[in-house]
């Protein structure tokens, strides 16, 4: 057996052994778009989904989306060196006025914005001090920031969400620059971003702040600006990353800041030189929300936010553990593998889908439930998953 085959099979090994047990709980086929979907035939409402606003089927959306095909077609068959629209451009001068930034940048992923935006900032005299719970797209960055030769990068962790823990890390920093790296909203457990203490810390040490927003855009601040808006700290946070993956209905990275920054990364980070250029019915239906921000934005954070309330005052009577939640994010805390996949399988049988996020998503004994609340889903849908999650949550001993 070739080296290659031996070592997939050994990593395979409970993969395997979960599907053998009918409980693997991935890539599931949805047979239509939306929160409301089939899987083998069978009607489901997805909780797993991050599609906040529930707009990404919204009939202008498609719409704006068919109508860009006919003009650009389906891609652009280049990366945005030589395959930018004037559709792109609109769209980026549109997002950066609308977040308040000088600038913007559209990538094709979230993911490419944030690992080519630290490669291209962070260099041998940079050390990059991450949160210890970073999503992959800031670990992945940082790591081939830190492994570039010529470039190598310092890397600290410090813990979630503390300032005291932050300041030591900057305290004790061997470069002279430091490029700290935050979460708008963290989307395993659901919790906010320490914010403006953590920003305290970060000028009391002169260094610069990168924040990806990508589950606050949308669902947090009064028009849905995000964190920043929330808790009026526009312009103390001089970078910005945000996606179009989740409230923007499709896919598709932000990049906000200043002229000379936004233009310094489109000019060297290799995830924008060297992918293609994002299709323009993504662009179409990233304009077309923008717009429904711009026009009802308030309402729209506010509907989802009663949302959210709802079902998590119900969740918490019911004795469910959510752990840090204090957003539309919330995580059903099973802290047992096996609880946790079972449990998935009881409510799919019912037409309620949450995905189970296990060893190595987080640590063992942090099994949990992936549970999102979005305006796409109804008050009926809520108490139907509420009423079957304590039903299953006292059969699997997860509640008493
Ligand atoms: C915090 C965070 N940042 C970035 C991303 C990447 O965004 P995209 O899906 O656009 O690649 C995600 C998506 O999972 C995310 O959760």
């Amino acid at each position: 057996m070739l080296w290659i085959e031996e070592k997939a099979q050994s990593a395979l090994e409970r993969v395997r052994e979960a599907q053998s047990r009918q409980v693997y709980p991935y890539f599931r086929e949805f047979e239509s778009g939306g929160l409301h979907t089939t899987i083998a035939g069978k009607p489901v409402v997805n909780f797993s989904s991050n599609d906040y606003l529930g707009l990404t089927n919204h009939p202008a959306v498609r719409e704006a989306a068919k109508s860009a095909i006919d003009r650009y077609g389906t891609g652009l068959g280049s990366s945005r060196v030589q395959a930018t629209t004037d559709a792109h451009v609109a769209l980026e001068r549109r997002l950066a006025a609308w977040f308040g930034f000088e600038r913007c940048l559209v990538f094709t992923t979230g993911y490419q914005a944030m690992v080519g935006t630290i490669m291209a900032l962070a260099d041998r005299d940079t050390s990059l001090i991450l949160d210890s719970y970073s999503h992959a797209c800031i670990l992945d960055g940082s790591f081939m920031a830190a492994g570039t030769p010529g470039s190598q990068a310092e890397l600290r962790f410090f813990n979630h969400n503390s300032p005291k823990s932050l300041a030591r890390c900057l305290r004790t920093k061997e470069r002279k620059n430091a490029l700290v790296l935050l979460e708008g909203i963290y989307s395993l457990d659901g919790d906010e971003a320490n914010l403006e203490e953590l920003l305290d810390v970060c000028d009391a040490y002169g260094a610069a702040v990168l924040c990806d927003d990508a589950h606050g855009t949308g669902t947090l601040g009064h028009g849905g600006r995000g964190i920043l808006e929330k808790y009026g700290l526009q312009g103390r946070v001089p970078v910005v990353i945000s996606t179009f993956s989740k409230t923007f209905g499709g896919i598709g990275g932000i990049l906000l800041g200043s002229e000379q920054v936004v233009d310094h990364v489109k000019h060297s980070a290799r995830s924008f030189l060297f992918s293609a250029s994002l299709p323009a019915p993504l662009i179409a239906a990233a304009d077309t929300i923008l717009g429904m921000l711009e026009a009802e934005g308030p309402a729209l954070v506010n509907a989802l936010q009663s949302r959210a309330d709802y079902m998590r005052s119900r969740l918490l009577a019911a004795g469910f553990d959510l752990a840090q939640s204090n957003t539309h994010i919330m995580p059903i805390m099973v802290r047992d593998e096996r609880k946790a996949l079972f449990l998935h399988v009881a409510l799919l049988e019912h037409g309620i889908m949450m995905v189970p996020i296990t060893y190595p998503g987080v640590k063992q004994g942090e099994e949990r439930l992936r549970l999102n609340v979005t305006l796409g889903h109804s008050e009926e849908d809520i108490d139907r998953a509420v009423k079957l999650l304590i039903q299953y949550g006292k059969a699997f001993k997860v509640i008493a």
